[in-house]
């Protein structure tokens, strides 16, 4: 029976985080567990760095973006020595369970501790949305409305001055915050790896926007092209003028959503749940808005192509 719970975030933070944190502390607690936070993520777990949570030690935090318990990318943790010296902490404060909240690469140092004997559940929390198995991850929404709203702040600008913006956008190798950003701000393009890229066409379309318009949209998801190279080539061969913006970790802060508090609680309290089931190695999902859960093993397989619909929608409404 697992009696100890330990709750990190892990990877880069995501708005909806604290949410998640608090749906874990209180599911447990109500459930007469005692919960730990380990601060930092695997890097708080190796240095013991953690402390016990109460049902007041989540309060006010359900409106904050970012994650109150930090987090860390802790590249040793591959390690299995490091893994193993972190595990004596857990053992130190008795934790014999955890819910690890985060991306692909939190779901690994999740799966690698449950093959050690502690019962793990993962939670996706992450901008990407680039986890299989479920629609969306905590926090993606937060980050494609904070594109959305920064996308229409450009646009004032953009169509001032007669220009083309070249706006890159987060995503790691998913191209779900552009393509949602890129439909939802009505681009002219959008480039990401789940959509060729054909320059010449670009410069077509741009040139032919340039005859109706005070401005154009281009959304990039990044690692794909460069973006001063690109607003450069428009300048030189369209009639607008052409600004790179790279917004950055801005769209990875800030309040979370109503969608991702919501979700972020639900998951929460299914990751509790899943640990008194003994449930372990696995993750939880979002499927057609039922809440499941899949062995984390699966989880990683694969990037699941979660834009071709988007993908006809975009070019459908040109
Ligand atoms: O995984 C979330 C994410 O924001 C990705 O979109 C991005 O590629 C990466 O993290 C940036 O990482 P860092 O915060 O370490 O710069």
């Amino acid at each position: 029976m697992v009696k100890r719970i330990g709750v990190l975030t892990s990877g880069g933070d995501a708005p909806g985080m604290n949410a998640a944190i608090r749906a874990v502390t209180r599911t447990a607690l109500i459930n007469g567990l005692e919960v730990y936070g380990i601060h930092d993520g695997y890097r708080g777990m190796y240095d013991g760095d953690i402390e016990r949570l109460y049902r007041r030690s989540v309060s006010e935090k359900i409106n904050r973006g970012g994650t109150f318990l930090g987090t860390a990318r802790l590249k040793e943790f591959a390690n299995e020595e490091v893994r193993e010296e972190a595990v004596d902490q857990l053992r130190k404060f008795g934790i014999d369970a955890l819910v690890c909240i985060g991306g692909d690469g939190t779901y690994r140092g999740a799966l690698a501790l449950s093959k050690m004997g502690i019962k793990t559940v993962g939670v996706p929390g992450t901008i990407d949305n680039d986890i299989v198995g479920t629609d969306y991850t905590i926090g993606f929404d937060t980050a494609s409305n904070t594109v959305i709203e920064l996308v229409d702040k450009l646009r004032d600008t953009s169509s001032s001055h007669r220009r083309c913006s070249v706006v890159e956008v987060m995503g790691r190798n998913c191209g779900s915050i552009a393509l949602n950003a890129a439909i939802s701000v009505g681009a002219e393009a959008v480039i990401c790896k789940e959509v060729p890229f054909d320059k010449e066409a670009l410069i077509n379309t741009i040139n032919s926007a340039s005859k109706s318009k005070r401005h154009a949209i281009i959304i990039v998801a990044e690692h794909t092209i460069d973006c001063e190279a690109l607003a450069k080539e428009i300048t030189e061969r369209t009639s607008f003028e052409g600004r790179a913006t790279v917004i950055g970790h801005i769209q990875r802060g800030g309040s979370p959503t109503c969608r991702d508090r919501v979700l972020a609680s639900r998951m929460g309290v299914k990751a509790v749940e899943a640990l008194m089931r003994e449930e372990s190695g696995v993750c939880v999902c979002s499927k057609n808005d039922v809440l499941t859960t899949m062995p984390i093993e699966d989880a990683l397989k694969e990037t699941r192509d979660r834009v071709s619909g988007l993908i006809d929608v975009f070019n459908d409404l040109l």
